[in-house]
C-alpha cells in the first residue's frame, strides 16, 4: 500500500529520533527532497502526494543509512559551503560552517597567489578562487583520494585553469615560489578527545581529524616552514579548535609572525587565528 509523503516522513523521523540523530525531522525532509528531486523547501508543498513503491524504498534506504549515523553529506554526496556546492565522498572531511569564517576573513584583503595546506574537498581554496577571478592557487593534501575529490570540485566550479592540486606532506611538494596568502585547516583534534566525538564524525577520515599527538603539532610544523613560502607581509590564516587560541598564537609568536589576531565564532569560541610574515 502506498503512503503519503507526510506519513512516510513521520515514520522516518521517528526512526531517526530513536537512533539518536540530532535534527531528525530536518534530515528526513532533506533526504525526501533528495530522493524526489526537489529543493528541500518544496517538500511541504507535496506532503499529500502519494509515494510510489520505488520512491518509498529508495527513501527508506537513505533513512536506514542515516539511522546508522552516516553523515547526511555522505548520503547526499554534496555539501553547500560558503557560496558553492561541493562534491563530497567519505574520503574528505565534511566542510564545517565554522570554516566559512576563515574564508570570509581571508577575503577581507586582496591576494594573487594562495596556498591551501590540507585542502580536502578543496572547499576553502576553491571558495577563495571563485571570489577572486584574477588569483591563482595551489592546494595540497597528503591523501591522494582527497586530491581526486578536490579536482572534481575544481572542474565543477570551472576553476581548474587557476588551480594546481597535488599530493604533498604539507610543503614537501610545493614549488619554490611565494604566496601572499597561506590558509590551512589542519587536523587539530587531540587524540584523547576522539572518543567523545559524535558517531557521524567517526565516518570521516581519521587523518583529517587528529594529529595523533597534542592537537597542535601541525600548527608548529606549518608555521616553522611558512616563512619560506610567504611574500613579505604575507598572511597565514589557520582554523583552530575552540580551546587552541592561546596555544596557536604562542606558536606563531615564537615563529616570528606578527599582527596575530584571534577571531571568535558565533558561540564566542576562538575559531580562526590570522597573522603576517615580516615585511622584510
Ligand atoms: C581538517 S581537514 C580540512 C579539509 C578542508 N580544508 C576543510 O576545511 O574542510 C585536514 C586535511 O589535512 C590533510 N592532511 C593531514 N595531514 C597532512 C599532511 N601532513 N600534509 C598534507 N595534508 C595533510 C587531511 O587529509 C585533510 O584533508
Amino acid at each position: 500500500m502506498t503512503q503519503s509523503v507526510q506519513a512516510v516522513l513521520k515514520q522516518a523521523s521517528q526512526i531517526l529520533v530513536s537512533s539518536g540523530v540530532a535534527g531528525a525531522q530536518r534530515d528526513a525532509k532533506l533526504l525526501m527532497a533528495f530522493v524526489l528531486g526537489f529543493e528541500p523547501h518544496q517538500v511541504a508543498l507535496h506532503r499529500d502526494a502519494m509515494l510510489d513503491v520505488d520512491q518509498e524504498l529508495a527513501f527508506m534506504a537513505t533513512i536506514k543509512q542515516r539511522a546508522s549515523r552516516v553523515p547526511i553529506s555522505h548520503i547526499l554526496g554534496y555539501r553547500d559551503f560558503f557560496e558553492n556546492r561541493f562534491i563530497l565522498t567519505p574520503d574528505v572531511l565534511d566542510p564545517r560552517p565554522e570554516t566559512e569564517q576563515l574564508v570570509s576573513h581571508a577575503l577581507c584583503e586582496d591576494f594573487e597567489a594562495v596556498l591551501d595546506l590540507g585542502t580536502g574537498s578543496g572547499c576553502i581554496l576553491l571558495s577563495l578562487l571563485a571570489k577572486r577571478p584574477l588569483a591563482q592557487g595551489i592546494g595540497v593534501d597528503q591523501s591522494a583520494k582527497a586530491i581526486a575529490v578536490a579536482k572534481l570540485n575544481a572542474q565543477k566550479l570551472h576553476l581548474s585553469a587557476r588551480v594546481q592540486l597535488m599530493v604533498s606532506n604539507w610543503f614537501s611538494e610545493v614549488p619554490t615560489t611565494t604566496f601572499d596568502l597561506i590558509v590551512s585547516n589542519p587536523p587539530y583534534i587531540h587524540p584523547d578527545a576522539m572518543a567523545a566525538l559524535s558517531a557521524e564524525v567517526l565516518h570521516e577520515p581519521e587523518m583529517a581529524l587528529t594529529d595523533h599527538n597534542d592537537g597542535l603539532s601541525h600548527y608548529l610544523n606549518i608555521a616553522k616552514q611558512a616563512h619560506d613560502f610567504l611574500t613579505p607581509n604575507g598572511r597565514l590564516i589557520f582554523e583552530i579548535g575552540f580551546d587552541q587560541g592561546a596555544a596557536v598564537s604562542e606558536i606563531l609568536s615564537q615563529q616570528k609572525f606578527y599582527d596575530i589576531i584571534i577571531l571568535e565564532d558565533l558561540n564566542n569560541h576562538p575559531r580562526v587565528v590570522a597573522c603576517r610574515a615580516s615585511d622584510l
